[in-house]
């Protein structure tokens, strides 16, 4: 979420210009510097012998547009070779990356971002001059990076900790990757750390704990930048609405949860030996959506949503994990939002929005404790459906009436994390927040892959026949047949998108097929078993689960051959 200080001022100033009465909000060095017609941040994000992986954002400050084309020249011998989010093309050193069809709008003030790889030899010099519709930008050079807006943080934190730095590989998951016939082709990707229980941040069961893991983090990282994704998970009553990741605390043990779980974490990553990291911190999976739709008089309410509601110690827990973890200078916070399956209609959106400000305003928590927030955390939402959109009609009935969307506002999970942000922002959030996608096992690629849209004689044959999503239904969570590898892990892939990630390690299950003793606090929910039938929060369809699957966070061989199997993109 990179805007350099001077870019940030340019826009203000405009601003200023525009209502006549923004200048109290131009701080006072601001004064003479003119507006910048647009700026261009262009970061390489991965280099090798031959190639490397670009990212550009480009700002416009100028009128709104409807297309746009972005131009520069290398020096060098560069030659791109494939791009996305933008048509690229070259000519000789002159380089020209047009808008799609997707994201030709572009606001005042708005950002669009696309990336590309390229290949050369020699020396990759970075490009001195970008023009947009022909108009010369002043170039983002500075080491924020990244999508959409935002400014400066008085921490010192930058917009977008993912651009132009490497992420954390977990040796532990690699190990079990590359142990899988096939698995070599992924194994080197990033994936988050899951702190599941107390037990976890010394190691549980022999397993690494925090302080291992950042150690092999600064070992990675070399002289560059190193982003570590750690998943901070055990409210007490974790995961009210399901059982497999019920966790270890009792409903009450909000205080056992401040002092045992949220202090030590604080205080290790505090070290002053993990300063030069950027600690991403994703901060308790599921638990605050299930307090919007899983309670009171909603036929999806569970009693144990119902008992956190109102003993409000979900609210306490994410407001003290934000307010602790957020007071050190090199954590980005990112908070789960759940999915666009989740959130994404009316009656769930607005209020999730809300809910996520109280707790981040509570127990001493403010909104510059969250950089962003994170969807799809081991969810299965498609990215991207490109065969149908909400505003589609068939036969003049709305696809939002089809018994797949069942009028949800989004289809999928790149409009939802984009239109969710914009919510988050109005209800008080800094602009400048960015979202993560978890995008580990929603690339529903292989045979099953529908090839274009579907048949037009209702909506449903429509929307069933042209969605990449092939899930019986958008409520279904455990070990999911058919599910591929999504997106690799990137920064900046999209407007207002921080960065895909892999915060699920593909291959670690989600729950049991039946019941096993345990002593995780792991519960038998019968979403993971595949001849369940369903409940209300899956509007009683089968649950559509793998079969033989061990315990939530147990490695799962049968699923991770499927995931490579069924990637998209195709490993
Ligand atoms: C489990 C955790 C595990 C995580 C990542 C969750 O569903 O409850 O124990 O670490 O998944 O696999």
């Amino acid at each position: 979420m990179s805007r350099t200080k001077s870019a940030l001022l340019g826009a203000l100033v405009l601003l200023a210009g525009a209502s006549g009465t923004a200048v109290a909000a131009v701080p006072p060095d601001a004064a003479g510097i003119a507006a910048i017609p647009c700026t261009v941040d262009y970061k390489v994000q991965n280099q090798w012998d031959t190639g490397f992986t670009a990212a550009v954002t480009v700002t416009n400050n100028s009128a709104a547009k409807s297309s746009w084309a972005v131009k520069w020249a290398y020096a060098g011998n560069q030659k791109v070779t494939s791009g996305w989010n933008a048509k690229i093309s070259q000519s000789g050193a002159a380089v020209t990356a047009a808008n799609e069809t997707y994201n030709g709008t572009l606001a005042t003030g708005g950002s669009v971002s696309f990336g590309f790889n390229a290949s050369y030899s020699g020396t990759n010099a970075l490009p001195t001059s970008f023009t947009l519709d022909g108009v010369t930008c002043n170039v983002d050079d500075g080491s924020g990076g990244g999508g959409g807006g935002g400014g400066s943080d008085p921490s010192g934190r930058v917009d977008n900790p993912y651009a132009g730095a490497k992420v954390y590989v977990n040796p532990e998951w690699s190990a079990k990757a590359a142990a899988e016939t096939g698995g070599s082709r992924i194994s080197n990707q990033p994936t988050g750390v899951w702190l599941d229980r107390i037990a976890a941040i010394n190691g549980a069961s022999g397993s690494m704990g925090l302080r291992a893991h950042l150690d092999a983090a600064l070992a990675q990282k070399g002289s560059g930048e190193e982003v570590v994704q750690l998943v901070v998970y055990d409210l007490p009553g974790r995961d009210c609405a399901a059982l497999a990741s019920n966790g270890e605390l009792g409903p009450t043990e909000i205080d056992k949860y401040k002092t045992q779980f949220i202090d030590p974490i604080a205080a290790i990553l505090a070290d002053s030996k993990y300063a030069s990291l950027r600690i991403v911190t994703t901060i308790e999976i599921d638990s605050l959506p299930n307090l919007v739709t899983n309670t009171g008089s909603r036929a999806t309410a569970t009693p144990q949503c119902d008992t956190m509601l109102a003993n409000g110690n979900y609210v306490k827990g994410v407001g003290y994990a934000l307010a602790k973890l957020g007071a050190i200078p090199n954590v980005y916070n990112y908070l789960d939002a759940g999915h666009h399956g989740w959130i994404g209609w009316d009656d769930n959106f607005a209020p999730s929005a809300t809910l996520f400000k109280q707790a981040a305003t509570s127990e001493g928590a403010t909104v510059d404790d969250v950089a962003g927030f994170i969807t799809n955390t081991a969810n299965y939402s498609a990215l991207k459906e490109n065969n149908f959109t909400i505003n589609d009609t068939v036969n003049g009935t709305s696809v939002r009436q089809s018994k797949w969307v069942d009028w949800n506002r989004y289809v999928d999970e790149l409009s939802f994390a984009q239109g969710f942000r914009n919510q988050l922002v109005s209800v008080g959030f800094n602009s400048g927040i960015g979202m993560l996608i978890d995008t580990s096992r929603n690339g529903w690629g292989g045979t099953a892959r529908p090839t274009g849209p579907g048949a037009t004689t209702s909506v449903d044959t429509y929307v069933d026949g042209g969605r990449y999503d092939r899930r019986i239904h958008v409520g279904n969570w455990c070990n999911q047949a058919g599910a591929g590898l999504g997106e690799r892990p990137q920064a900046s892939p999209a407007t207002g998108i921080d960065a895909y990630v892999w915060m699920k390690p593909p291959g670690e299950s989600d729950g049991s097929s039946s019941a096993i003793a345990n002593d995780e606090g792991k519960g038998f929910d019968r979403m993971c078993d595949p001849t369940y039938t369903g409940n209300p929060r899956n509007n009683n369809n089968m649950s559509g689960a793998l079969p033989n699957a061990p315990l939530s966070g147990h490695w799962f061989s049968a699923q991770f051959q499927q995931l490579m199997t069924n990637a998209y993109p195709p490993l």
